[in-house]
């Protein structure tokens, strides 16, 4: 039986999968099975921020697997308060739980909120309005936070307390505030709905009636945080901080991580008891991370990213089949005009060039450590890929 069969056999049909069975990878390259390169523009879905195998990242994580693998949260660790110290001064906030997922970071948002609102105003102010097309998880309370419908299915009774706003509409905003609400949570740039970036008037809107109402402002940042847009949170394009954010994906730079940071108003609302995670904070995940937040901080490394992003931009804007290209820094959406943005993906595929979709776009995640040579040489494949006539 070979891997695709095997895995086939013995998984659960969850993924509509590439036919490729990724073997190694080094930088923003990788090899199949029968040693075929692909440049890889997923980065496993915005996860492998360096890139595969970065040395610095294997280096510290491989030290931590030989000197304390896991050690539970009923105990202190170096890594874990190194990561937390650097996290949290990094991005202004002021205290952060760990966990292991994006959903799980999402998860303790909600909760935290739920519980802030709670402890000052009792139980019945606890309505989340998040954002029509938004994603923020496959748990059945995140699956429920989630404003599309295609994810309220079969899984009934999902979690109460959700209404859905239109992204950039603030009559709607104002429609559904009412006085149960206890938190708003967005993405700045909506991933998995198709790389769409929400309109600065409607965010600042936002942070207005969270202040005005002492309503939570929840920003879900696990797809566009960590460098991912060339500034460590996307909120800082919208010159937004939200009284909670959320990261997970790149942070870990390959390892699961979740992470949710809360400012000082709700920095000690998850008190002893209320919230917890076995997995969270593991030492080797913690050592990995710190290595990601420092190459961050590196000087240059942030605006290299925006190079990158304006090179991707740049060249895309010259193809004709190309309507829009979305998104801000390294996370790109491209609508074509005839093409289907699977078929292309189909095309880079074969052609050496791994590529994401959402909903219809083509969808661009690659490492943020990508050399110019594997950008270069992923780009050429890409417009050959749109262009083509197949
Ligand atoms: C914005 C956003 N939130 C949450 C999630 C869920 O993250 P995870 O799959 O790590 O649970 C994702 C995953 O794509 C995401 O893009």
């Amino acid at each position: 039986m070979n891997i695709m069969q095997q895995s086939d056999s013995y998984i659960m049909p969850t993924y509509g999968r590439n036919p490729v069975v990724i073997e190694q990878g080094a930088g923003a390259t990788c090899y199949d099975a029968d040693g075929k390169k692909y440049i890889d523009f997923g980065s496993g879905i915005g996860v492998t921020s360096l890139g595969y195998c970065n040395q610095v990242w294997a280096d510290a994580v491989c030290e931590q697997v030989r000197k304390l693998p896991h050690v539970s949260n009923l105990y202190y660790h170096t890594p874990q308060a190194e990561l937390a110290e650097k996290l949290c001064q990094m991005s202004g906030y002021q205290k952060v739980f760990f966990s292991n997922s994006g959903a799980e970071a999402n998860e303790c948002a909600i909760k935290l909120a739920r519980k802030y609102s709670f402890d000052k105003y009792g139980k019945n102010r606890n309505k989340i309005l998040t954002l029509v097309n938004s994603f923020h998880g496959r748990t059945i309370a995140t699956l429920s936070a989630t404003g599309q419908d295609v994810f309220h299915n079969y899984f009934f009774p999902f979690v109460g307390g959700f209404d859905y706003v239109e992204a950039n509409n603030i009559a709607d905003l104002h429609e559904k505030l009412d006085d149960t609400v206890c938190a708003i949570m967005i993405e700045y740039i909506q991933g998995e709905g198709g790389v769409m970036a929400l309109e600065p008037a409607f965010v600042a809107e936002i942070r207005k009636v969270c202040d005005e109402r002492d309503i939570l402002m929840i920003a879900d940042e696990v797809q566009t945080g960590i460098g991912r847009t060339g500034k460590l949170f996307a909120g800082e394009y919208y010159h937004c901080q939200a009284d909670i954010t959320t990261a997970a994906k790149g942070l870990g730079g390959g390892l699961p991580i979740g992470a949710c940071l809360a400012n000082q108003k709700c920095a000690d609302v998850l008190n002893a008891g209320a919230h917890g995670s076995t997995f969270g904070g593991n030492p080797i995940v913690c050592a990995g991370a710190v290595k990601v937040l420092e190459l961050l901080e590196q000087d240059g490394m942030l605006e290299s990213i925006r190079d990158k992003s304006q090179f991707i931009r740049e060249t895309l804007a010259k193809l004709d089949e190309v309507q829009e290209v979305s998104g801000i820094g390294l996370m790109v959406g491209i609508s074509l005009k005839s093409k289907k943005a699977a078929d292309v993906l189909k095309i880079c595929r074969e052609n050496g060039l791994l590529v994401l979709t959402a909903k219809t776009k083509i969808r661009l995640l690659p490492p943020l450590t990508i050399s110019s040579e594997e950008l270069r040489e992923g780009m050429e494949i890409l417009c050959h890929a749109i262009n083509s006539n197949t």
